[in-house]
C-alpha cells in the first residue's frame, strides 16, 4: 500500500521505515530539513536498535522516501500523523500546535476515502476536533495510538501487544478500520489483537496505559520510601509481590524513577484534561504520581551526600549514565541527567558518562563534563552513581575492576541493579534506593 508518515521524530521516523520493512510505499514528511536529509541518506536521527538496518533496506529497496513537501503524500491510502505533542510552555496540558498544523497542511492534498489515521499521543477530545476539520475532504480520520517503547521501537511497531483504532459509527468507520487491517496485515495475521472503538476511547487508551505504568513504578518508590523508613528490602519486596501473577514484576524496578518524552508529560496533559472535564478528583492520584517520582532523584542526591560524610562540595563524583533508560540515546526529562545537575549545583565535581546519550545531554547541559569512556569517568572518583542501568554498568563493571580506578569507596545505585553484597565485601560503602 502506499502511506505518507507525517512527522519524522522519534515515532514517525521508526512507522515509517517500519512500514517499508513489511512492504508498503512510504514517504516521510518533516518541516526539519535537517533531519529529512539525514534519514534520505540512511542516517537515523537518534540511537534505536534496527531502526538504522530498516531504514538503509528500506531506502535500498526504493519504497522508503523522506521529504518536506507536503504535496508528495498525494496518492497514499493512510496518512499516518506522527508528530510530537510536548508539555506547554508553562503549563501541565499538551501543545497541539503541531498536530493541528501537520491535519491543516495536510487538508488540500486528500481525497475522499483516503484515512488519516493520529498515531500522536492527545488529550481525550482532539480526534472528534480534527474529524470536523477533514469532512469536507472526504477523508476519513482514524485515532490508532502507538505504544511503543524506546529501545525497542522497531519490534514494537512492526509486532506490537495490540493494535487500538477510533473510528467514527457506521459504514464510514467500519471500511477505515479494515483499511488500516490491511496496513498491519503480518501482525494482525497472526492473531495480534485489533480493537476497533470510538474516537474517545482510541485516544483514553494510550494515555491510561501510559499513567497506569507511570503510577506502577511510582507505587514500588512509594514502597521504597517505606522501606526506608523500616529498614525492609524494596527489592525483595517487589520480587514478593510480584510473584501474583494479578500484580506481575515488570515495572517494579524502584530507583530515580521514570523521565523521557512521555510518561512526565502523558501523566500531567492527562490530569490537565481531566481537570478540564470537571473530573480533576478521578485522577488526582497522578500528581502524587509524579511527585513520589520527582523526590526519588532528591533521594540519590541524599544518597551521595551522606555517603560522602554530609557535602559533595569539591568532590569527584562519576555519574554512569546520562540517557532516561538503557538502550536509548533519549535525554528528555532524564532522571540520570536531573541527578546530575542537582550534584553539579552543590558544587560536587560531576563526570558523567554514558555509552549512547553524551551527544544529546552535552547538548542540553554544556556545564556538565562528560567523558566517553566509563573507566576516565571512574578515575579518581570519590563516590560512583549509576543512573543509568545499561550493561556496562550492571553486568560489565567489578567492584575488584573499579577498586582499581576509584579513589572512594562509595556507590550509590540509583536503579537497584548492582549485587550489594559484592560491592561490600569489596570494602565499598553500597547505598540503594529502598534497600538497607
Ligand atoms: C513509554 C511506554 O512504556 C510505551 O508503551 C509508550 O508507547 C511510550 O512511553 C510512549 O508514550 O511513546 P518509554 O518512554 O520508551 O515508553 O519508556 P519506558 O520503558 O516506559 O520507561 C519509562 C521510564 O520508566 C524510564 O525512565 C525507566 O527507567 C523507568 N522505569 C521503568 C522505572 O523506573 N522502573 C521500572 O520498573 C520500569
Amino acid at each position: 500500500m502506499r502511506l505518507s508518515v507525517i512527522g519524522c521524530g522519534y515515532l514517525g521516523a521508526v512507522h515509517a521505515a517500519a512500514m517499508a520493512s513489511i512492504g508498503h510505499e512510504v514517504v516521510g514528511i518533516d518541516v526539519n530539513e535537517e533531519k529529512v536529509n539525514s534519514l534520505s541518506q540512511g542516517r537515523a536521527p537518534f540511537f534505536e536498535p534496527q531502526l538504522q538496518e530498516i531504514l538503509q533496506s528500506g531506502l535500498d529497496s526504493g519504497r522508503l522516501s523522506f521529504s518536506t513537501d507536503m504535496s508528495r503524500v498525494h496518492g497514499a491510502a493512510v496518512h499516518f500523523v506522527g508528530v510530537g505533542t510536548p508539555q506547554q510552555a508553562g503549563g501541565h496540558a499538551a501543545d497541539l500546535r503541531y498536530v493541528d498544523a501537520a491535519v491543516n497542511e495536510l487538508l488540500p492534498f486528500l481525497s475522499p476515502g483516503d484515512v488519516v489515521a493520529g498515531k500522536s499521543t492527545v488529550p481525550v477530545g482532539t480526534a472528534a476536533r480534527l474529524a470536523e476539520l477533514l469532512a469536507p475532504t472526504g477523508a476519513t480520520l482514524v485515532w490508532n495510538p502507538e505504544f511503543l517503547r524506546e529501545g525497542w521501537a522497531v519490534q514494537d511497531t512492526i509486532d506490537p501487544d495490540r493494535f487500538v483504532t477510533g473510528v467514527p459509527s457506521g459504514p464510514e468507520g467500519e471500511a477505515a478500520a479494515n483499511v488500516l487491517r490491511d496496513v498491519y496485515h503480518s501482525a494482525v495475521a497472526k492473531g495480534t489483537p485489533f480493537i476497533v472503538t470510538d474516537y474517545a476511547t482510541a485516544e483514553l487508551v494510550k494515555v491510561a496505559a501510559n499513567a497506569f505504568l507511570a503510577t506502577k513504578i511510582s507505587f514500588i518508590n512509594a514502597m521504597a520510601e517505606i522501606a526506608e523508613a523500616t529498614g525492609a528490602d524494596v527489592t525483595q519486596l517487589a520480587d514478593a509481590i510480584g510473584h501474583d501473577p494479578r500484580i506481575g514484576r515488570r515495572f517494579l524496578g524502584a530507583g530515580i524513577g521514570f523521565g523521557g518524552g512521555c510518561l512526565p508529560k502523558d501523566i500531567r496533559a492527562f490530569a490537565a484534561r481531566a481537570e478540564e472535564l470537571g473530573r480533576r478528583e478521578s485522577v488526582n492520584f497522578l500528581h502524587e504520581v509524579d511527585a513520589i517520582n520527582l523526590r526519588r532523584r532528591e533521594r540519590a542526591v541524599q544518597l551521595v551526600i551522606d555517603g560522602l560524610g554530609g557535602s559533595v562540595y569539591g568532590k569527584r563524583v562519576a555519574v554512569l549514565g546520562a540517557a532516561f533508560k538503557p538502550h536509548s540515546d533519549d535525554v528528555r526529562d532524564s532522571p540520570a541527567l536531573d541527578v546530575a545537575i542537582r550534584l553539579h549545583g552543590l558544587g560536587a565535581d560531576v563526570v558523567v558518562t554514558d555509552p549512547e546519550a553524551l551527544d544529546n545531554a552535552s547538548a542540553l547541559h554544556p556545564q556538565l563534563t562528560y567523558v566517553a569512556e566509563r573507566d576516565d569517568a571512574l578515575r579518581g572518583a570519590d563516590a560512583v552513581v549509576v543512573v543509568t542501568e545499561w550493561d556496562q554498568y550492571r553486568r560489565e563493571m567489578s567492584p575488584s575492576h573499579v577498586n582499581g580506578l576509584a579513589s572512594g569507596r562509595v556507590i550509590v545505585d540509583g536503579r537497584n541493579c548492582l549485587d550489594p553484597a559484592a560491592w561490600r565485601s569489596a570494602g565499598w560503602t553500597y547505598l540503594g534506593m529502598g534497600r538497607p
